[in-house]
């Protein structure tokens, strides 16, 4: 959601803040600019509406050239998408790019009115400017300290001075930003796939911490600690990872990349002797309650792993979507843990539930995927997913990853508790070791899910059945489908439907009905043959022998142990969904109003 690029160094900046937006493209946006501090010292704002094709045809009208400057994608919230409500903004000396929502700006620039200043745009971010503009009489750390005070909401800001010319300012509160360091450059960025061509080299601005840029240089500065020096950190992520090797989409490589994802992130979570999560967890006596909360497809993994810790290692479970559990007043227990699942690591709402428990004193465990990422270094603990830089705006292979991490996080529970035999332990941990193997068997079917993609590209409205972990599958192959398709879908417990929805079924609606569990199976193909008589079409996902006559088309899972088979079973739905969103002409990457990181609330 909107991304940020500065430079500072001795190249061409207009050509590295326009690959640096490029590559944060992935990040949803509506509008770009730049402005460039030109060879003269002037500042020169180019911006406009749409992609950045559109800016560079605006480029195109008249040469600016510099090393110094700022750039951003835009993802309208205070104003339309429009040339004039993109970023940069301008306010007096001040010229500005920024993230996040100001919660306090329209009561900022009535006052700001009252001085004399005025707006041209409707934005949250002209006020910053205009704020900053307001405290600058010669120092820029102070003006922007001092700004920064009065703010409230979120920010990510990179900041240029007209009476500064070789200078870019850098300050976050609940957005993110990362300092890249190249030889004799810096690359400041919302995402490090920003400047991962030119670097891997990178510093995490803290939050309210001042990143000074100057000359290809860069110092850090904070009201308590003054100047000083931070750790240099290096990414693990290589240049292909953030790159469509050879695929027409990122989601389609980020599929195809779950057998090596999900090794990554069970392997080495599984000591030889089969002791669990042992790095991330010296401890789990103080575990009485688990609190999942996240956001879409992290709260759909959580569904999951309810379901798998509270079967086998008997902790009870509840699982919120973030925006709603940060405002429900939530009662804590002795003994509650948070469990914030998050790919970006950066969602305001399930940033600000990790805010939440510490001022409850309530212990939080993180699972994400983004290393060094606010919510990664926020919680008490944190488990990475190990999913390598996702760019699809549509989770498929941190989703997995994240489910994999509850599973082991419910084994290590399970055994900690001595609420599981060895026997059977084994068989899961063994089980879990083959899901790379297993999933890349699923993928060899690839032609069977476009198949059937083509089949029911267009039908209007789509069903995804399913009880126990089946439904929690079930929602998240239901949202893969509506989000990337625009196709309307719903998820429904199998057993919920003759209590109203049923009504909806009618000749030819598809019907995905999902059964991976024995227990469940006779149940849930009931139900499915409730659906069948009224006409609709159903697409059975099972490992499972049932007697036919009740789907039109089956998709066969491969074997493996029941309790881990959702890692298996959602890659189909997963590819389906793609494969429907190609047919109908939609941009599976981008899709329409989506932001990869939703970084306001
Ligand atoms: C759906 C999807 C979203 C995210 C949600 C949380 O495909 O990607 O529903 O799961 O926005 O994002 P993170 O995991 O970054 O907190």
């Amino acid at each position: 959601m909107c991304g940020i690029v500065g430079y500072s160094g001795k190249r061409d900046a207009v050509k590295i803040l326009l690959s640096g937006l490029s590559k944060l493209e992935y990040r949803g946006y509506d509008s770009a600019g730049i402005a460039v501090c030109g060879d003269s010292g002037a500042v020169e704002i180019r911006k406009s509406k749409g992609r950045l094709t559109e800016l560079e045809k605006k480029l195109g009208d008249g040469v600016i050239t510099g090393h110094v400057g700022i750039g951003h994608t835009r993802w309208a919230t205070h104003g339309e998408p429009s040339d004039v409500n993109s970023h940069p903004h301008k306010s007096g000396m001040v010229t500005l790019v920024h993230n996040g929502i100001i919660e306090n700006y329209v009561k900022l620039r009535d006052k700001l009115k009252t001085r004399g200043k005025s707006f041209a745009s409707d934005t949250d971010t002209e006020v910053v400017a205009a704020l900053i503009d307001r405290y600058y009489i010669g120092d820029a750390v102070e003006a922007i300290f001092t700004a920064a005070a009065m703010l409230r909401g979120s920010y990510a800001l990179a900041v240029m001075f007209d009476d500064r010319p070789g200078e870019v300012y850098a300050i976050r509160k609940d957005s993110p930003l990362v300092v890249g360091k190249g030889a004799d450059e810096i690359i400041i960025a919302s995402d490090i796939p920003a400047f991962l061509s030119e670097t891997r080299d990178y510093y995490l601005l803290d939050e309210n911490e001042i990143a000074v840029v100057k000359d290809g240089g860069v110092k850090f500065y904070d009201y308590v600690k003054g100047f000083h020096e931070k750790e240099l950190m290096t990414a693990t992520w290589d240049v292909e990872a953030a790159e469509k090797g050879g695929y027409p989409h990122f989601m389609l490589k980020e599929m195809h990349e779950q057998p090596a994802t999900l090794r990554d992130t069970v392997f080495p979570r599984i000591s030889e002797s089969g002791k669990i999560l042992e790095n991330e967890l010296k401890d789990t006596s103080f575990i009485k309650q688990i609190r999942i909360v996240g956001c879409g497809s992290a709260m759909h993994a959580g569904l999951l792993g309810k379901a798998f810790i509270e079967k086998y290692a008997r902790v009870p479970v509840t699982v919120d979507i973030a925006s709603e559990f940060r405002y429900s007043s939530p009662v804590f227990n002795e003994g509650d843990v948070i469990v914030l699942i998050s790919q970006s690591g950066e969602t305001a709402d399930s940033l600000a539930v990790t805010k939440l428990a510490k001022e409850k004193g309530i212990k939080t465990i993180g699972i994400v995927n983004v290393v060094g990422s606010s919510i990664a270094r926020a919680v008490d603990n944190v488990v990475y997913t190990n999913a390598g830089p996702e760019i699809a705006v549509a989770t498929t292979k941190a989703y997995t990853a994240q489910v994999a991490v509850l599973y082991l996080l419910g084994l290590r529970l399970a055994k900690d508790r001595g609420t599981i035999d060895d026997a059977r332990y084994g068989e899961i941990v063994a089980a879990m070791r083959a899901i790379p193997e297993k999933a890349a068997e699923v993928l060899t079917h690839e032609d069977e899910y476009k198949r059937l993609a083509s089949i029911y590209q267009g039908a209007h409205d789509m069903f995804f059945i399913g009880r126990g972990q089946d439904s929690a599958l079930c929602c998240e192959g239901s949202l893969k489908l509506k989000e990337i398709s625009y196709m309307h879908s719903e998820a429904y417990a199998a057993g919920e439907l003759k209590h109203g929805t049923i009504s909806l079924i009618t000749e030819g609606v598809p019907v995905v009905a999902v059964a991976t569990t024995e227990a469940m199976l006779e149940k849930t193909v009931s139900n499915v043959k409730e659906v069948s008589a009224r006409g609709a079409a159903v697409i059975f996902v099972s490992q499972l022998e049932a007697e036919g006559g009740f789907y039109k088309e089956k998709i066969v899972l491969p074997t493996l142990d029941e309790a881990v088979m959702p890692i298996l079973a959602i890659i189909p739905m997963q590819l389906f969904a793609y494969y429907v969103a190609i047919a109908r002409g939609c941009d599976v990457d981008k899709p329409r109003n989506l932001a990869k990181s939703v970084t306001v609330e």
